[in-house]
């Protein structure tokens, strides 16, 4: 029988749950029994006709929103012209095409790319790019987080146990604390840094200086919407120049205006050696790209390569995304948008025990529960309560972490709009 997460899916809802539960990898860690039909702007609607506001956005794919226009429009443009043109093979217009104009959107320190069809590609490509060009044979990733699950980016991936369960033996990886400010021991951020800092020096030493690539999240996902100190990615750029290590920023989930700035590293005033991004960059369509400077992509013809990527349909797609991310200033409303969600947030924690923290950029925020404000005990039960009892009255949201509920709504998002999720969402920690 399908498991509800949830409570009363439509007739409809259920009659495909039940087919999908036939049919479909078990693998697949459904959060509740939504049953999407469409999606339109910040909006979606399930196969009863139910709507609702969306707070997840595809985890961070729908940033221009779905079912955007001017995508459609030029993926519609493209497909009689042809799907896919042997991009390994041969050569075509509309990659470069894409790639010239995402070169645009980054420092001038990036001038080369390699497309793909998703974030663990992207993250594959940089993980092999370091190793290739450093020839060196560690790298260093950090506790709790995600950067995909084929077996190159799973080896560094560890937010949940379940993930790399009876997956041993994984690639040369060491894990190191990520600035977990609020739940490490530490009374002030300088010191949380400074601990992880000294972990990553004892262990450059300890494997001597073998270390080709540190992978980092300027924001961790998966591990739970998690916001490192505001000179923690200064650090690891230090410790990358003094060690001759390659710097790859993983911004899958926070790039793409997610923060407010195309690259979520950007806030941080640093910049990596290696850009991995995916999601939100081919406007719902697979597509992935993975940036470094002509010194740093300097491998040889055959050493890396795929079939799918450089997709015309893909590519398409992603011209146009670029396009209305620029056209329609998607930066600045994440930032504008983001804060009044934070403010906002901020006030319903002085008023509920179980919000023990409030964090993020931009859209990508993070509010992480706890049975109780002192111990900071995970309310993880009460998690799942909140989120089925806010799925009810029409906000999709989804979980990240051990304890914490994700906000990542499309960057399209109205203040309206995001006024009315929050009620939601207060209405939830209420009723739960
Ligand atoms: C930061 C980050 N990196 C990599 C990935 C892997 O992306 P994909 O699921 O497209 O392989 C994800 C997916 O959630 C992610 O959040």
């Amino acid at each position: 029988m399908v498991k509800f997460i949830c409570k009363k899916p439509g007739k409809k809802s259920i009659a495909i749950l039940k087919r999908d539960e036939k049919v479909i990898s078990p693998s697949y860690a459904r959060e509740y029994s939504f049953v999407f039909k469409k999606g339109k702007g910040s909006y979606v609607y399930d196969v009863d006709n139910r709507k609702y506001l969306d707070f997840a956005a595809g985890i961070a794919v729908n940033n221009i929103g779905h079912a955007n226009p001017e995508v459609i429009k030029a993926i519609k443009k493209q497909i009689p012209l042809g799907l896919h043109a042997a991009f390994g093979d041969f050569y075509a217009e509309l990659p470069v095409i894409f790639t010239e104009n995402l070169l645009k959107f980054v420092p001038k320190n990036f001038q080369k790319v390699f497309l793909s069809n998703s974030g663990t590609e992207s993250i594959e490509a940089a993980y092999k790019l370091a190793r290739w060009h450093t020839k060196k044979k560690y790298v260093i990733a950090f506790a709790n987080c995600f950067h995909g699950r084929t077996m190159g980016s799973l080896s560094m991936t560890n937010s949940k146990p379940v993930q790399r369960e009876r997956f041993s033996p994984f690639l040369p990886v060491k894990h190191i604390p990520y600035p977990y400010v609020y739940r490490m021991p530490f009374k002030n951020e300088a010191d949380c840094t400074n601990y992880c800092i000294n972990k990553i020096e004892k262990t450059i030493r300890y494997v001597k200086g073998n270390v080709a690539a540190i992978f980092m999240e300027p924001i961790q996902g998966e591990g739970g919407y998690i916001v490192p100190p505001k000179n923690f990615p200064k650090e690891i750029r230090k410790i990358c120049n003094d060690h001759n290590i390659l710097f790859c920023d993983d911004e899958v989930q926070a790039g793409c205006y997610r923060t407010g700035k195309f690259l979520a590293i950007e806030n941080f005033n640093t910049l990596p050696d290696i850009i991995s991004l995916s999601k939100a960059i081919g406007g719902g369509i697979p597509l992935g790209a993975t940036l470094a400077s002509q010194k740093v992509m300097n491998w040889s013809p055959g050493s890396h390569s795929n079939t799918f990527g450089g997709n015309l349909v893909a590519c398409t797609a992603g011209i146009a995304t670029l396009d209305y991310m620029k056209k329609h200033n998607l930066g600045e409303n994440a930032a504008k948008i983001g804060k009044y969600i934070l403010k906002r947030l901020d006030e319903i924690k002085e008023k509920y025990e179980i919000i023990g923290d409030v964090r993020g950029l931009g859209l990508m925020i993070g509010v992480e529960l706890v049975k109780n404000k002192r111990t900071k005990e995970h309310a993880i039960k009460e998690r799942s309560s909140i989120l089925c009892k806010a799925q009810e009255k029409g906000l999709i949201l989804l979980p990240a972490g051990v304890s914490t509920i994700r906000i990542c709504p499309p960057l399209i998002i109205t203040k309206k709009e995001a006024e009315q999720g929050l009620n939601i969402l207060e209405d939830s920690l209420n009723k739960r």
